[in-house]
């Protein structure tokens, strides 16, 4: 219960935020066994599956009994989902699965678990840096069985370097409504605008100056991820009408008002990396 006390003191702290990484406080409810489950868009709509079949949720097991969600991910391919890595940062692959293919996170049409995870080797839990390769892959014990048009399928990456500055894209996931508020049980997303890293740099500039090139950021008034949407997607259409990934959940403001951006872990420049580990595109 001190956890979920300081929560509630670091959401209400005033009006200069402290930057959190959302899955983590839900890692830690999840290590005390509380039953609050993860956090949501704030601010934003009911989602069917069916429009964000790459979305999955990440859950932490207890004895192999208890399952908690403790982030988003996504399908990159049928045997490769793609994180945070401060969603799996000192976890071990037989501790997690994934659901797929439901709009509640506590249902799936497909669960698998976790045989290996391959966190970014330069990844950093240090704020001041930015949290800096905020990435990871997990390779799951069997393949999901991926369906055009259906409710479990794979997102494309996006290109080296793919630009996706003032695009209207897409964050979904089962975070909290508010900071410090309630979970849903539904699938939510908002669509918001991609800011440049500039504005996102001015934007953020009274409380850190660590907006990386690697990051990608999304801001519109009232809009945020939050609490439990960590690892989970910023997905973009681009000139051909192609979902791209272009952005991993990474970081944000505690108070999820949406004053501040939300701010991403940009795929466009971890393109090789990715391709290097899982050998999967
Ligand atoms: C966002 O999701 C809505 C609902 O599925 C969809 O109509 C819209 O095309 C999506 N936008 C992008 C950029 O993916």
């Amino acid at each position: 219960m001190k956890v979920l006390l300081l929560i509630t003191v670091v959401a209400y702290a005033g009006s200069t935020p402290t930057i959190v990484q959302p899955g983590r406080i839900l890692r830690e409810l999840a290590d005390e066994q509380d039953q609050l489950l993860s956090g949501k868009i704030v601010n934003g709509q009911n989602a069917q599956i069916t429009e964000f079949p790459w979305q999955i949720s990440l859950q932490q097991g207890f004895l192999g009994l208890i399952w908690s969600h403790i982030c988003g991910g996504n399908i990159i391919d049928g045997k490769w989902i793609l994180t945070a890595a401060h969603c799996v940062d000192g976890q071990t692959a037989g501790n997690l699965r994934i659901r797929a293919g439901a709009n509640a996170h506590a249902q799936a049409t497909q669960t698998v678990s976790v045989s290996r995870i391959i966190m970014h080797p330069q990844y950093s839990a240090v704020g001041a840096d930015g949290y800096p390769n905020d990435i990871a892959l997990l390779e799951l014990s069997s393949s999901l069985t991926l369906t055009n048009g259906g409710s479990v399928n794979k997102i494309a990456m996006p290109d080296a370097g793919e630009n996706f500055d003032y695009k209207s894209c897409n964050i979904s996931g089962w975070g909290l409504t508010s900071g410090g508020g309630s979970s849903p049980t539904n699938l939510l997303y908002v669509t918001m605008q991609v800011i440049t890293n500039s504005e996102c740099r001015t934007r953020w500039q009274s409380v850190t100056s660590t907006i990386r090139d690697d990051h990608i950021c999304i801001f519109e008034e009232t809009k945020s991820a939050c609490n439990g949407d960590s690892g989970g997607p910023m997905s973009c259409l681009d000139d051909t009408r192609t979902h791209k990934l272009a952005g991993l959940t990474s970081w944000g403001a505690s108070s999820c008002d949406g004053t501040y951006p939300s701010v991403y872990t940009r795929i466009s420049s971890f393109r090789s990396w990715v391709s290097e580990q899982c050998n999967c595109f």
